[in-house]
């Protein structure tokens, strides 16, 4: 009886989302009631801002100063699924009372695109759903998309000491928006990227259902490795393949001033670092830095790497290939893999491990804008000074420059819906981080000049750009409706050829598109 109740209810408010009544509100939260079980009591997963833990359930997962705002008008409440019918629930509940979700696990999109709407919404939370199961004995593991890589290194190294998997450095990212947007890190050139060792999932579609690989299909299973998971439904979790590393890896990190000749070493990088045997991940950091004169400042370019082996055949291989770097034994430091994704993350040598498993829950403290590219070519050294000056023009600005090559030149652009493959030198991200919101129209400008700075020496036609480096200067809807031709712009620069697949998945799967945002993918039925 009450099922029936519940359905009939659905059916006849179904409205559109341009105008959500508090009508819609109230039935929405309604919904939610009698579409769960009170074994797993919905309420205690609602937050709506009338509770006094909204605002903190708020900030925890806001991580980007720029778009904070608990005051947000449009935001109806956040439900923090503590239990997979909680999410089928507001997928359903929402959908029938035209309100828009966003869905959330790490909360580190980097334009907020997973906590902010123009239009009435609800964040769906996936904080809580974060268990992850290792099984050593096949090297696979279960992660859900609440889980923080940090929680997933910490995991797999307590499970083995050779076993990795291949994901970003942050370990607050979460697994949910970090996979399904490709998830890149430093094993990238031995073992790809995350999505390249997904071997199944389990996905709430917009129709409540819960699927895995084999009743999404393949077209679906192969749009969110890649395609971004928003477009498409919300990631409960995902199963994936472990890689093995040593027992003993090696890292350095070292810098060179432009006075020390960094131009030159950067120059030479360029040529060699996608050629490096594939163990070794060089990844290349021009950040600026105080000057020898105090007030002056300067580039320096700061040398990471990771080694899949001794320091003893590193220096040999960076004395063959990179002796302008002038590498000595003393840099390197062997460490567990573990280990490594501390340094990485720029724990100081020795801290705990349990650091990997903090989720800081207080409101972020700084605001940052990030952009992407991909170099096909070596970057002229007129060019690289050029680009030097324009940084010293902020405060506060850094590149990554990191290598491709390795197995990233054998695996086809359309293996999965992640585009940026064979042909690559390296991709480069800028980010810009101030902690005074005055500063932000000045750091958006800069950042603006910096990507025009860089363009005659990158990936052109289009410009290519990485969906994990979120940035809505290369096009962007407004929340509430999806322009094809806009996505067209987005959508090439972020998936190249694959676009077209993953319209079309989008149209078989969603056709209604429920499932939107700023930068999400329009259905669009193939010819
Ligand atoms: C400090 C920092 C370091 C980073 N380092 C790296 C790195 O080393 N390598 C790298 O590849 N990227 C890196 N990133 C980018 C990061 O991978 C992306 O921002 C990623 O989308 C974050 O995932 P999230 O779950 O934390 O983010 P969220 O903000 O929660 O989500 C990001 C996007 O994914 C969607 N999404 C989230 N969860 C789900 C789900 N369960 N189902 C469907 N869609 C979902 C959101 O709606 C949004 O569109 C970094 C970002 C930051 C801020
Ligand atoms: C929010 O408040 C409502 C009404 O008082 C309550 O039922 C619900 O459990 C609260 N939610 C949380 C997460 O505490
Ligand atoms: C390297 O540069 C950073 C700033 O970019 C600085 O903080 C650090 O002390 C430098 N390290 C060395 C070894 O020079
Ligand atoms: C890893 O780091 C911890 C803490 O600094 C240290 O005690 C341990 O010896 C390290 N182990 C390896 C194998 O690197
Ligand atoms: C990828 O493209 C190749 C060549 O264009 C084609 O043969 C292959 O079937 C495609 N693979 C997928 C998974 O679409
Ligand atoms: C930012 O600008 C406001 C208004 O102009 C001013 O009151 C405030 O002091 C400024 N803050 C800082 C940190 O400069």
């Amino acid at each position: 009886m009450k099922e029936v109740l519940c359905i009939l209810f659905i059916v006849i408010l179904s409205v559109s989302d341009a105008k959500v009544t508090k009508q819609n509100i109230e039935n929405f939260l309604k919904c939610l009631r009698c579409r769960t079980s009170p074994e797993y009591p919905i309420t205690e997963a609602i937050y709506s801002p009338h509770n006094s833990t909204f605002v903190s359930s708020y900030v925890s997962y806001t991580k980007n100063k720029r778009y904070l705002n608990p005051n947000d008008k449009n935001l109806i409440a956040i439900v923090a699924a503590k239990h997979e019918s909680h999410v089928q629930a507001t997928v359903v509940c929402a959908k029938s009372n035209g309100i828009q979700i966003r869905i959330r696990s790490g909360g580190h999109d980097l334009e907020g695109l997973s906590y902010i709407s123009s239009l009435p919404f609800v964040i769906l939370d996936m904080h809580n759903l974060r268990s992850i199961t290792i099984d050593v004995s096949t090297k696979k593991a279960w992660v859900q998309a609440g889980a923080i890589l940090g929680e997933l290194y910490t995991k797999i190294a307590e499970a083995s000491k050779t076993l990795a998997f291949p994901a970003g450095v942050c370990p607050t990212v979460g697994a949910g928006g970090h996979i399904s947007g490709g998830g890149y890190g430093n094993l990238i050139r031995k073992y790809g990227i995350s999505v390249d060792h997904v071997v199944d999932a389990q996905l709430v579609d917009v129709n409540g259902k819960i699927l895995n690989r084999a009743s999404m299909g393949e077209d679906l299973f192969w749009a969110i490795r890649g395609g971004g998971g928003a477009s498409f439904g919300v990631i409960l979790s995902w199963k994936i393949n472990l890689v093995e590393v040593p027992e003993i890896l090696t890292v350095f990190k070292v810098n060179k001033t432009l006075q020390q000749g960094a131009t030159n070493v950067l120059y030479k990088w360029q040529i060699v670092s996608s050629k490096l045997p594939q163990g070794l991940f060089l990844r290349a950091m021009p950040d600026i830095t105080n000057g020898e004169k105090s007030g002056d400042k300067t580039i320096a370019v700061k040398f990471f790497a990771q080694f899949l082996g001794s320091a003893k055949t590193l220096m040999e291989i960076m004395k063959k290939n990179l002796p302008e770097l002038g590498l000595k034994r003393e840099d390197c430091y062997e460490m567990s893999w573990l280990n490594t994704t501390m340094f990485w993350a720029n724990y100081p040598m020795g801290t705990s491990t349990s650091v990997l498993l903090d989720r800081p829950s207080d409101p972020p403290g700084a605001f940052y804008k990030g952009k992407s590219d991909y170099v096909k070519k070596p970057i002229p050294k007129k060019g690289m000074k050029k680009i030097w000056k324009t940084m010293l023009k902020f405060n506060n600005v850094w590149m990554q420059w990191n290598p491709y090559g390795g197995v990233m030149d054998q695996i086809p652009a359309n293996a999965t819906a992640f585009p940026h493959r064979k042909g690559n030198l390296f991709k480069i991200q800028y980010f810009a981080l101030w902690i005074d919101a005055n500063a932000t129209d000045a750091n958006l400008r800069l950042m603006k000049k910096l990507y025009h700075v860089a363009e005659p020496y990158v990936s052109s036609n289009p410009r290519e750009a990485f969906l994990n480096y979120r940035d809505v200067d290369v096009g962007s809807n407004p929340s509430g409706e999806t322009s094809v031709e806009e996505a067209e712009i987005y959508g090439s620069k972020y998936f190249l050829g694959n676009l077209k697949r993953l319209m079309d998945v989008k149209a078989k799967y969603d056709p209604e598109n429920f499932f939107r945002y700023e930068q999400s993918i329009p259905p669009v039925l193939a010819m």
